[in-house]
């Protein structure tokens, strides 16, 4: 019986250790998830139930590993990390301090990523390759970033410091500091704090297939009538 107590007391013991461990290590994180969730009510409850904050302390470890050349190992924790909470994170992408991942599900982060501070990422956003590159391929997030919700940025890009990019937009070239992207492909519609962009029609978010669909039709009926 006094083993059976002596074994909860270790665990627990050990369990409020880790706890302030998170608290301390991880401090900038948690501050940013309790400013930008309203949800968040507690540092402890961050601590238990974010899938967010649970992908960064496997990021922090993975990527210390990876410091040290270790192979496999740290892909190998990635991918247990994201079986865990749906947050795909490569060991070699830079992460500065204060990044907040809400909800979590679907979110990659790529090798040669590089995001700044204060940076927050909603569910499904990819920051990936398009695909053809080699080398630098992903990615360079600037401070106070905000991507929303199932977003893409693409390719070896800059998003400017301060800079919203909207939901469900695919970016795919440089965007400037303190603007506002939306669309597929994205289009800068504000920037320091202006609209700039006045023709986009935002209701009928512009495809490209549709567009060279509608290009190929006007071609062919100009042909039919000469
Ligand atoms: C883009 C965003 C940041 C708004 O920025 P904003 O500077 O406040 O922009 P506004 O609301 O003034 O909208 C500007 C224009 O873009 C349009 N717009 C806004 N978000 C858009 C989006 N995601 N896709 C396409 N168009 C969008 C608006 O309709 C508006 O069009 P209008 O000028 O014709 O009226 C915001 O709409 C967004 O997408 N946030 C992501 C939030 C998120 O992912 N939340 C997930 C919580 S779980």
């Amino acid at each position: 019986m006094i083993c059976l107590l002596e074994f909860i007391v270790i665990i627990l013991t050990i369990i409020l250790i880790w706890i302030l461990m998170i608290l301390l290590l991880f401090r900038r994180e948690i501050k940013a998830a309790r400013e930008r969730d309203p949800a968040a009510k507690s540092d402890i409850e961050l601590i238990l139930l974010y899938p967010g904050i649970h992908a960064l302390i496997f990021y922090r470890f993975t990527n210390f590993l990876h410091k040290l050349k270790i192979p496999i190992i740290p892909r190998t924790i990635s991918q247990l990390a994201r079986f865990l909470t749906g947050i795909e994170i490569h060991p070699a992408a830079h992460i500065g301090r204060g990044l907040f991942i809400d909800h979590g599900m679907g979110v990659v982060i790529g090798e040669t990523s590089i995001i700044g501070e204060n940076v927050t990422l909603y569910q499904g956003v990819t920051l990936g390759g398009t695909g053809k590159e080699r080398g630098k391929r992903h990615p360079t997030i600037g401070n106070n970033v905000v991507i929303g919700t199932g977003a893409k940025v693409l390719g070896d890009i800059s998003i400017g410091d301060n800079s919203y990019v909207g939901a469900n937009a695919v970016v795919i070239k440089d965007v400037p500091p303190n603007s506002t992207i939306v669309g597929v492909p994205g289009r800068i519609t504000k920037q320091e704090g202006k609209k700039i962009d006045l023709s986009l029609d935002h209701r009928h978010v512009i495809d490209p297939i549709t567009e060279s669909i509608n290009e190929l039709k006007r071609r062919i009926s100009d042909l039919e009538k000469k």
